[in-house]
């Protein structure tokens, strides 16, 4: 009787153990998951661009978006055709924070309730992607 006591006490120990293990096998890697995907973001975001893209984005910038977002980057109400728009602040913590892939999409289709135009029938993706990387260098660092 005492043996079965025993084995089926130490049973529920190493239940327990086993439990308690895999749960922290499971939290270590979600936090590795975390600081790998962290890596990554940080990665991208150091690539430096190159002196022909910033040059590119820049005369982009200057031809097509500073008539609204001023040639450096702070925005604020222009008239466009008679209505006064509210043209983004790019030096703004929250468009520093902003992914590349918003801007692209903003970019490229616009937001036509608010005065802020589609480029995509205008610029390539590439371009696109170039003045993005103006405003990030130019106004962001
Ligand atoms: C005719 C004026 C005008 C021009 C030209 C213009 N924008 Fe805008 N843009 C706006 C306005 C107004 C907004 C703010 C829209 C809003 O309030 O949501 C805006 C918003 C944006 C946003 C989105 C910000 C957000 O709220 O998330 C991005 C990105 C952007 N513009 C980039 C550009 C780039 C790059 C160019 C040049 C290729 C450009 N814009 C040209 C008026 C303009």
């Amino acid at each position: 009787m005492k043996g079965i006591f025993a084995a089926s006490f130490l049973s529920i120990v190493s239940i327990i153990f086993v439990g308690c293990g895999e749960t922290n096998t499971a939290n270590t890697t979600t936090d590795k998951n975390a600081a790998n995907q962290k890596n990554q973001n940080s990665a991208a975001a150091a690539t430096t661009p190159s002196p022909a893209e910033i040059a590119g984005g820049a005369s982009i910038y200057k031809e097509h978006c500073a008539k609204c977002h001023k040639e450096d980057g702070s925005g604020g109400k222009v008239d466009v055709d008679g209505v006064t728009i509210n043209a983004e602040n790019f030096v703004s913590e929250k468009m520093k924070k902003m992914d590349d892939a918003k801007y692209y999409k903003y970019i490229a289709k616009g937001i036509p309730d608010e005065g802020m135009p589609a480029f995509e029938d205008k610029l390539t993706e590439a371009q696109i992607k170039d003045v993005v990387k103006y405003i990030r260098t130019e106004f962001q660092n």
